[in-house]
């Protein structure tokens, strides 16, 4: 169902940001200006980063890649492990509504997934918190033998994909987990399963439907940031 294309109409249909603030460009410190990318305005705290000058406008943390112009993305805190697309960022609220790029090659690839897959929430980088409001989405990977005893629960919010982790593997989806903050998801583990927790948005009627898993992954969800601790680089020197 959600193929390269369909990602593709989706950031082009989902855009509702306002038009970008007259004068945002003199707001700007350490003399970086306000870009777009795609359809997003990148202003502070947040920076694109310039191939030619190769300088850094703040911190990495907010450093944002335009992807083919097409969408910003912003780094995984993991390396070599694939980062965050931004959808939408709202200034007033600092939240911004990312995907995790990851999963969705996940969903994208055809020849089952390709390395690791992680838990979104090990991806952030420190300003980042996922938004409470969020519900969980969550991937098991399991053996064979496992899914038979997955498949044999009989549990409603439990469904089996046609996505694939290597030779053997299949995939079972949860959704509508409430977020926790303690970022403990025990309960949910399945014995022979590797589990992997995503946010999804949680719609307004507080349901979810595990066979809108593409669906769910796709439309990203939202984190906010907090304002830099101005104070912190300074005190950390004194205490060393
Ligand atoms: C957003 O970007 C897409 C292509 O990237 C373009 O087709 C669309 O017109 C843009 N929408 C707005 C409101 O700028
Ligand atoms: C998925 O599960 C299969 C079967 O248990 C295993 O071989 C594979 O390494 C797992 N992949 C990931 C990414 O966890
Ligand atoms: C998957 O496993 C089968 C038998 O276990 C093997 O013949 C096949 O080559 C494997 N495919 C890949 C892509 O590893
Ligand atoms: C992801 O989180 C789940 C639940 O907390 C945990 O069981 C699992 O080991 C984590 N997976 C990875 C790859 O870290
Ligand atoms: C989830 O969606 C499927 C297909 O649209 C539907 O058959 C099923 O009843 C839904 N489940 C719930 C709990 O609403």
């Amino acid at each position: 169902m959600a193929s390269t294309s369909c990602w593709f109409l989706f950031f082009a249909s989902v855009w509702w940001l306002p038009p970008m603030l007259a004068g945002a460009e003199e707001q700007q410190g350490e003399g970086c200006s306000a870009k777009r990318c795609g359809n997003i305005t990148i202003s502070d705290p947040f920076w694109l980063a310039d191939q030619e000058a190769a300088r850094s406008c703040g911190s990495q943390d907010y450093e944002v890649t335009c992807h083919n112009n097409r969408f910003p993305g912003l780094r995984s805190s993991v390396p070599g492990s694939s980062g965050f697309a931004i959808i939408d960022i709202s200034y007033e609220e600092k939240s911004l509504r990312v995907v995790d790029r990851g999963h969705l090659e996940l969903l994208q690839a055809s020849e089952g997934c390709q390395g690791m897959i992680l838990n979104t929430s090990v991806k952030l980088a420190e300003p980042f918190r996922i938004d409470p409001g969020n519900l969980n989405l969550i991937l098991y990977n399991c053996t064979e033998e496992a899914a038979v005893a997955a498949a044999a629960r009989r549990d409603r919010e439990l469904m089996q994909t046609s996505l694939r982790c290597g030779n053997k593997s299949k995939m079972f989806v949860r959704t509508g987990v409430r977020y926790d903050v303690t970022g403990n998801y025990g309960r949910y583990a399945l014995e022979g399963c590797d589990a992997v927790v995503t946010p999804v948005l949680g719609s307004s009627s507080g349901q979810t439907n595990a066979s809108d898993y593409e669906q769910l992954i796709n439309d990203g969800f939202l984190l906010s940031w907090d304002p830099l601790p101005l104070a912190a680089p300074a005190l950390r020197i004194m205490l060393v």
